[in-house]
């Protein structure tokens, strides 16, 4: 059942972030994990990450026309998703800041035959126009931008009135026994088991459950996405609540946009 959310105060820890996500540390961990990504995300979800997004696709389907843009997409598993799902003559685009994730992506759709479009880009300073997409997306990815409000506010910005936003993210969960074994598993099991997946040594599995504690869920979330300027939004938590489904619109009148354009 999906949560209508109402507005609150949003938190201090996202605000000044303990955990370092400067651009220069997230790309770096993200180019080191690249080639075994998409290994290390399926074993340790043990396939559930499919599942959350092909869940995501069906709730927020892709726009019967115009374009789409799929926002920190890494090895592009949504945005191919989407191109999948998507009519004729919708243009789906994948950005991220790490090429060597892009590299996947690239690889990935070709061997599809899907034409999605890939563009190496911040989410904090996107190359788009004001109001170009019907539909913006970002999947484990929001948590990982340096300044949330910033990104948000990119993501407002390129998403045309009345168009959508939905946010897949970690989130923790509220049923407090299921909350303390998860968060067991999340710091003592996790990282170890990532790091040795992946075969990572800038220990991007540590900095995976420390920023997923750190970030914004449920209200203070939903807080945030309104601010930027979003409204209507709609909270789904997956799996016990370890993910949830923000699903928001972006607020203004898209026929007044289209009459005045
Ligand atoms: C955990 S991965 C998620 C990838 C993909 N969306 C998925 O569902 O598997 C996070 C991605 O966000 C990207 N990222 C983090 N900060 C970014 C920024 N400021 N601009 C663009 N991409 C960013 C990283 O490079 C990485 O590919």
């Amino acid at each position: 059942m999906p949560q209508q959310i109402d507005g609150s105060v949003c938190g201090e820890s996202m605000a000044h972030p303990k955990v370092d996500k400067s651009g220069e540390r997230v790309r770096g961990m993200f180019a080191e994990i690249a080639p075994r990504y998409d290994f290390a995300n399926r074993t340790l979800s043990g396939g559930i990450d499919v599942l959350w997004r092909r869940f995501t696709v069906r709730t927020a389907p892709p726009p019967a026309s115009g374009a789409m843009l799929d926002l920190c997409t890494g090895t592009g598993d949504l945005a191919i998703s989407y191109a999948l799902n998507a009519g004729p003559g919708v243009r789906v685009v994948g950005a991220d800041f790490c090429q060597p994730m892009l590299d996947h992506a690239v690889v990935k759709s070709r061997r599809k035959g899907l034409p999605v479009e890939w563009v190496e880009a911040d989410a904090m300073a996107l190359p788009f126009p004001a109001a170009s997409f019907d539909l913006v997306t970002v999947a484990f990815g929001l948590r990982n931008i340096a300044d949330t409000r910033q990104g948000l506010a990119e993501m407002a910005r390129v998403t045309r009135p009345g168009g959508r936003l939905a946010i897949l993210e970690f989130s923790l969960p509220s049923n407090p026994v299921v909350r303390a074994s998860y968060l067991w598993y999340f710091r003592n099991v996790l990282p170890r088991l990532g790091n040795g997946l992946a075969a990572n040594g800038s220990d991007a599995y540590r900095y995976l459950n420390e920023s997923v504690e750190e970030f914004p869920s449920g209200e203070r979330l939903a807080s945030i996405v309104r601010e930027a300027g979003y409204e209507s939004l709609a909270m789904h938590p997956l799996t016990f609540g370890i993910a949830t489904l923000t699903i928001a619109h972006r607020c203004g009148d898209a026929a007044a946009v289209s009459q005045e354009g």
